[in-house]
Formats: structure tokens, sequence, C-alpha cells
């Protein structure tokens, strides 16, 4: 972005006036105007919200059953493709993505591992998510984390879940299983660091003891792929309704971090890189 441009964002609005056939006033949908009180958009590129289980907060359509629930779904199943027998390890875990791969994970049989920064988020993840293991990164910071993984994860990782990025990421991958698979979801770590368009030269994560050998050559055999969610988006709707029936049987439990006005957009924006908010950040303007 460069400066004076409109900060990127996503709406869930209503239509108050439109001059489209297909677009009524008073139609409920998301666009990217960014942040913004009101905008003028093509009716085409209003995304229709599919109806959402009663008594759920129609913003959920811009977290658990919105876009970041959609990176976790297609993260974790397509991209990851768990196995009930798997390890699964997320970090940034009680955020709006982390919380749901962990659940979902869950759902699918596999045990599961995040990391948070702070007790309380540790708290949420194992007593509210049902995670199985969860741990605050702040205390347990990299060197300290080896150690921590024999605990936790005695049969190693099989599956990673890349939010984060940075020094904690390198030993995750040196603990992690033949035939393993990495998400590169995002490297949050990263983004508010100044200077970040120059990105820093950060050692080579240790080579993954997960080894396999082809001839006199030694490879790694685990997968890393990035991935963007809208890659995904031609299946969003039958993800979204398995997501919704998840949330109407209590089976995909979710929280927001509601702040009121758009003033506070900023704020809450930048709260997002220490960590204040716990499940989605959401403006209520
Ligand atoms: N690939 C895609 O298509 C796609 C789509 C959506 C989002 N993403 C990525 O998914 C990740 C999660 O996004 P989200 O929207 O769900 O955000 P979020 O997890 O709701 O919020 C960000 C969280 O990251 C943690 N964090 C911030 N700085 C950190 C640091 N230096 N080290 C460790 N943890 C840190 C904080 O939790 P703690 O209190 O635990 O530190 C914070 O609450 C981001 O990397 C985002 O870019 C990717």
């Amino acid at each position: 972005m460069n400066e004076g441009d409109t900060m990127m964002g996503e709406v869930f609005g209503r239509v108050v006036e439109s001059k489209d056939p297909n677009t009524k006033v008073g139609d409920l949908g998301l666009a990217r105007p960014g942040w913004v009180t009101h905008a003028v958009v093509p009716g085409s590129s209003i995304l229709k919200v599919p109806a959402l289980p009663e008594g759920v907060p129609q913003s959920l359509a811009l977290g658990t059953l919105g876009m970041p629930g959609l990176t976790a779904y297609f993260g974790i199943l397509e991209v990851c493709e768990i196995k009930p027998t798997d390890t699964v390890y997320v970090n940034a875990a009680a955020g709006a993505v982390g919380s749901v791969v962990g659940q979902i994970a869950k759902l699918k049989g596999c045990r599961v591992i995040g990391a948070a920064g702070t007790e309380e988020k540790v708290k949420y993840l194992k007593s509210e998510l049902g995670f199985d293991e969860a741990y605050n990164y702040k205390t347990v910071t990299p060197d300290k984390l080896k150690d921590e993984l024999k605990k936790i994860a005695p049969d190693g990782i099989d599956v990673f879940f890349e939010n984060v990025g940075g020094e904690a990421s390198s030993v995750i991958y040196s603990h992690m299983n033949k035939d393993g698979r990495v998400a590169i979801c995002g490297a949050i770590s990263n983004y508010n660091s100044p200077g970040n368009s120059k990105p820093k030269e950060q050692p080579p994560p240790p080579h993954p003891p997960a080894l396999g050998r082809v001839g006199q050559w030694e490879v790694p055999v685990i997968r890393i792929q990035g991935f963007l969610v809208t890659n995904f988006y031609a299946k969003r709707d039958p993800a979204l309704k398995e997501m919704a029936g998840w949330v109407k049987e209590g089976k995909l439990k979710y929280r927001e971090h509601v702040h009121k006005g758009f003033e506070s957009m900023y704020d809450a924006f930048m709260a997002l890189f220490t960590g204040k908010n716990t499940g989605k950040v959401v403006i209520n303007i």
C-alpha cells in the first residue's frame, strides 16, 4: 500500500441505495472497500452471505463463518489433508484463524497443540476449545521449546499450521515427523517489524530430521505449502454450510473481540500485533 491509500479491510454491510437491478436496498453482504463508513461498489462485487444459524451474530460472517474460518477450513482440510492419527500444531491459536484450525482438527480426531501469548488464552484453548495441549510462547521461549515439545508432543508433530513465523517455527520444523505437512498461512510476527518491506536475513531453519533416502541423496519428506484462502472460494458455499452446522451444534465455538465506533479502527488493528484480541477482531461502526 502507498501513503494516502484507503486501508484495506473486509466489511459486512447493508445496501442503502442501489442502481443495480440484482441488488436491493436492505440486502446484506460482504465487500472490500477498505476502512470506510459508506462506499459505492458494483453490485456484482458484493458477496452474499448464506443464512447464519439462529442466535448467531451476523458479524460471524467476518470471522468464524467468513474469511478467517474458511482459511482454517481449507488450510487444515485441503492443504494439510489431516488424518485422525495426526498431531497438529497451530500458533496464534486463540485468534480468528487458529481457534478454528484447532477445533476442526479436534472434530476430525487429531491430537491438537496450540501456542498463544497469555495464560488466559492457554486456558481458553484447553478448557473451552478442547485443545489437548497449549502453552504460552512468551514463557516457553524458543530456547525452551524443544524440551516442552518432548513433553507435549512426545510422538512428534505431523501437521504444522503456521500463522506466525520467526524463531519458534524452526524448532517446530525440527520436531516434525516424516510425511509431515506444513501449511504456511501467515507470518504475523514479521508484518509489523520496522523495515519489513525489506525482509531481515533470517537463518535458515535447521534441517528437518524427517528424511527419506533417494539413492545417495537425502531429501526432506515433509510437504510445505503456502496458500491463499481465495484460491478455494469456488468451494466457499458448501464449506460455510458445513461450518454453520458445526456452530449450530455447538461443535465450533467462537469469540469475537468487538470494538465500537469507526474511530477505534486503528487501535483495533494494531492490537492484533500485541495479541489483545481473542478470536476475530470486529469493529462495529
Ligand atoms: N493465507 C490466507 O489466505 C490467510 C487468510 C487470513 C489470515 N491469514 C493469516 O493468518 C494469521 C492469523 O490471522 P488472524 O486474522 O486469525 O489473526 P488473529 O490470530 O486473530 O490475531 C493475530 C494474533 O497473532 C498473535 N501474534 C501477534 N504478534 C505475534 C508475534 N510476534 N508472535 C506470535 N504471535 C503473535 C496474537 O496472539 P497472541 O496473544 O497469541 O500472541 C494475535 O492475537 C495471520 O498471519 C494472517 O495473516 C492468512
